[in-house]
């Protein structure tokens, strides 16, 4: 595979233009030279296609048909979507993605060789089309098992709630290949904060409901691999040693903190509303 490692390289772009949305890019990324020191580099938010100058998006966004991504819908309800889309088919698409994500991401290893990953994109619509509001790659195949490869949510539409979705997602998946699965490492601390609030807000769900079970069980009703719910149990300081025996305990400020989250009232994936089957 190839990649590169951008870790030394210095933030190249300023801001991108987004639909309605201009926004403030985080760290560097390899759009060609030429794009790479323009004020405002614009993106057509439905081709992912990017521009140096207001004049050549609008000449874009004139000819440009794309009201979604494309790929195939495997989900809908309500106005949430999500596309499924093969970086070996839609490679420009897939590496306009790469090269926009990486704004947002630095401890990632850009690819460019887009071919081993399905996208997961999802969408919001309105009358003027499914607007991308965040996504994850996921490796066709993953030796280590992971079920996740990189994870964002556009900066515009941060902490509204769509990276819950998002992590939600990829278990569902996960549950129809009958597999339990991991994000991949190493976490972002965005990323971490993210994935701790899902295994918690699931656990703790689960645990409530089953007070008799076991870790093997907890995993495979969640997909949720067991070094990760270790790994969450530890940091809610739910592991005790017990008449020479580890128990789950769930103190007081732990589950209060899961009761105030559920009167959040939060939108989930409707299994029964995703058409998909693992791919061959
Ligand atoms: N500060 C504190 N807690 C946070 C923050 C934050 N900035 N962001 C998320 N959380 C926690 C909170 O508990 C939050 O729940 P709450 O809002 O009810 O308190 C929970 O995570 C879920 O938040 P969402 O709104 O669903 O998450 P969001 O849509 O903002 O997406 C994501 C999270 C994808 C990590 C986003 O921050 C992002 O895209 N970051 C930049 C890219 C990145 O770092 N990706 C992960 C890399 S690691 C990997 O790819 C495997
Ligand atoms: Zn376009």
């Amino acid at each position: 595979t190839q990649c590169v490692s951008e870790i030394s390289r210095v933030k190249n772009l300023n801001r991108i233009q987004m639909g309605r949305h201009l926004v403030e890019t985080w760290y560097f990324s390899p759009y060609p030279a030429e794009h790479a020191h323009v004020p405002i580099l614009y993106v057509c938010e439905f081709c992912l296609s990017y521009f140096g100058s207001a004049a050549s998006y609008a000449r874009h966004r004139h000819k440009c048909t794309l009201t979604h991504p494309p790929g195939n819908e495997i989900y809908r309800k309500d106005n949430l979507s999500f596309f499924e889309i093969d970086g070996r088919k839609q490679k420009t698409y897939c590496r306009n993605l790469c090269l926009l994500s990486k704004c947002f991401l630095d401890h990632k290893t850009l690819f460019y060789d887009v071919d081993p990953f399905l996208f997961y994109l999802m969408t919001v619509t309105d009358a003027s089309g499914s607007h991308l509001v965040g996504y994850f790659s996921k490796e066709k195949e993953s030796a280590e098992g992971y079920n996740l490869a990189c994870i964002l949510t556009l900066p515009q539409h941060q902490r509204k709630g769509y990276g819950r979705l998002l992590i939600q997602f990829s278990y569902e998946l996960s549950k129809i290949e009958k597999r339990v699965g991991s994000p991949e490492k190493p976490l972002s601390d965005l990323g971490l904060l993210g994935y701790r609030a899902y295994w918690t807000e699931v656990m703790v769900e689960y645990l409530l409901a089953n007070a008799e079970t076991t870790l093997d069980e907890l995993s495979q009703a969640t997909a949720i691999t067991i070094g990760d719910i270790q790994h969450t149990l530890h940091a809610l300081g739910a592991l005790r040693y017990y008449k020479g025996q580890h128990v789950i305990c769930l103190s007081d400020k732990v589950i209060e903190t899961h009761e105030r989250n559920r009167a959040k009232a939060r939108v989930n994936i409707d299994p029964a509303c995703l058409d998909w089957k693992p791919p061959v």
